[in-house]
Formats: C-alpha cells, sequence, structure tokens
C-alpha cells in the first residue's frame, strides 16, 4: 500500500553537496567551533559579538549556494503527492533555505532560519540577509543590542513542534534524510513514527546512531539516493 501521507526530516547532510558544511562530519562547523560558545543562549548572554559574527560568517557562506539534486527531488515529490491527494511535510533542521529555493512549499524549520533576525527584546522577526551586530537598532521597538539570528540555539525550544508532532502522527511513512541522529527532538522522531506504527526509512551517506531503528536505510549521497528514490515513488503512484 503507498503512503499517502509523508513525514520528512532533514538534515545538513541534504545541503552538503550544495556547498554547506555539515556539523559533526571530519571537518564540519563543531570540530571548528564550540557549540556551546556560539549555539547557545549563555554563549549569546557572554559574548554576543562573537555568537553574531560566527553567524555572519555562516550566513555569508550561503551566499552563492544552489539547490541539489536531493532538495529538488523532494520538492517534486511534494507535488505529485499533492497532486494525488496526499501530502508531504517537510520538517527541516538546517537553517538555509535551499528546499523551498528547491521548489518544497510546506518546509518547517524546526532550528530556524539563518535568513531572518528576531528582537530579543520585542521578538520582532524580519527577513535580514546582512550581519548583525550588537549596535543594529530593531526596527519595531527601537532597541539596540537585542538583534539576534532566527535560529534556535542548545537549551532552547525548536519551532513549530506542535504542527510537527501533528503531521508526523497523521503520516504513513516517515523518511530521515541527511542526519546524524544526534540532536533531540528530531533524533526522537523516528521512535515516535515507530510507535505510531509506519514504516520508517533513512537515507544518508553512512549508517546514523539511529540507523538500528529504521526499517529500511539506503546509503550514499543525497543528491543520487533522493532523486532515486523519489523517481520510483512517482513511478508506484502513477
Ligand atoms: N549525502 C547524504 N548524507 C550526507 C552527505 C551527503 N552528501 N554528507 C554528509 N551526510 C550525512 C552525514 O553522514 C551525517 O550523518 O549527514 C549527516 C550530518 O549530520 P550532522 O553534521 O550531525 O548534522 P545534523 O544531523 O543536521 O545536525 C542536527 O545539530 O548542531 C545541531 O542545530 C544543528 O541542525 C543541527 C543539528
Ligand atoms: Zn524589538
Amino acid at each position: 500500500m503507498l503512503a499517502k501521507n509523508i513525514f520528512i526530516l532533514t538534515g545538513a547532510g541534504v545541503s552538503a553537496e550544495s556547498g554547506l558544511s555539515t556539523f559533526r562530519d571530519k571537518g564540519g562547523i563543531w570540530s571548528q567551533y564550540r557549540l556551546e560558545e556560539v549555539a547557545s543562549i549563555q554563549g549569546y548572554e557572554r559574548n554576543p559579538s562573537f555568537v553574531l559574527d560566527f553567524y555572519n560568517m555562516r550566513r555569508n557562506t550561503h551566499g552563492g549556494i544552489e539547490p541539489n539534486a536531493a532538495h529538488v527531488a523532494l520538492a517534486q515529490l511534494e507535488e505529485a503527492w499533492s497532486a494525488r491527494g496526499g501530502s508531504v511535510t517537510l520538517c527541516t533542521q538546517n537553517v538555509d533555505n535551499l528546499h523551498e529555493r528547491g521548489g518544497s512549499k510546506r518546509v518547517l524549520h524546526m532550528h530556524g532560519e539563518i535568513a531572518k533576525a528576531r528582537c530579543h527584546d520585542c521578538g520582532a522577526l524580519a527577513p535580514y540577509d546582512g550581519d548583525l551586530s550588537v549596535n543594529l537598532g530593531c526596527a519595531a521597538c527601537g532597541r539596540t543590542g537585542g538583534m539576534r539570528p532566527h535560529v534556535v540555539w542548545f537549551g532552547e525550544t525548536p519551532l513549530l513542534m506542535d504542527e510537527i508532532y501533528e503531521a508526523l502522527s497523521a503520516a504513513d511513512l516517515f523518511v530521515s534524510i541527511g542526519t546524524s541522529g544526534n540532536v533531540y527532538p528530531a533524533a526522537g522522531f523516528v521512535a515516535a513514527a515507530r510507535a505510531a506504527g509506519m514504516p520508517t526509512m533513512e537515507i544518508n551517506l553512512e549508517a546514523s546512531e539511529n540507523a538500528h531503528l529504521f526499517d529500511m536505510g539506503r546509503y550514499g549521497k543525497a543528491s543520487e539516493q533522493v532523486p532515486a528514490w523519489v523517481t520510483e515513488m512517482v513511478a508506484l503512484a502513477d
């Protein structure tokens, strides 16, 4: 029986071939920076400029990158499933906008989006792709010193969790793509999917920490494995 509602979780591995570093691979971001210093609320309060510079550097690496075949294939799957009365919910841990630029319409950014800035004081949120600094004033409340990237830090609650769990519980297929299965709550989604009785599949460069929890695994580059899987799914739906 072909799945009607597919829940897809993606991680940094889906954007790796577009040129963005992952976090825990060899040479990844957490081998160059201490996570506690640049991606935690404590790190931000201790040294806001250092944290803002880290995200300015990361945002600048996002310039000039393009979606890869995996992003495009996931958008094609969403279109094909919508056309047949089904759905694809794409929940991403990534803060880049490559899924949207690849054509996906419904993208849930549970760790936020690096091309948006949020005021720590009034919560105002707006697209912002310039460099952030402690001298930047908030366009909404006028205060300075509180503008931060709209990115969820360790110790903070991920975004859209109600919508995510609602979509996960309504799904009949769970697919995890390009994530090491290290960070919760995302790493716990496969267990929730299994508890709900749906089939689970992992697509990754190599077996993740959670590989044993998946019914199926397809290993190799996302830009090859994801289009191959989507082609099979669309053919089955025809
Ligand atoms: N194709 C498919 N998978 C790949 C590719 C590729 N080309 N390159 C790397 N991978 C896989 C790696 O094998 C690894 O399992 O992608 C995964 C990336 O894992 P991480 O670097 O841990 O990234 P991710 O799982 O997204 O991290 C989750 O941790 O630091 C936080 O907030 C950050 O959202 C991030 C979260
Ligand atoms: Zn403000």
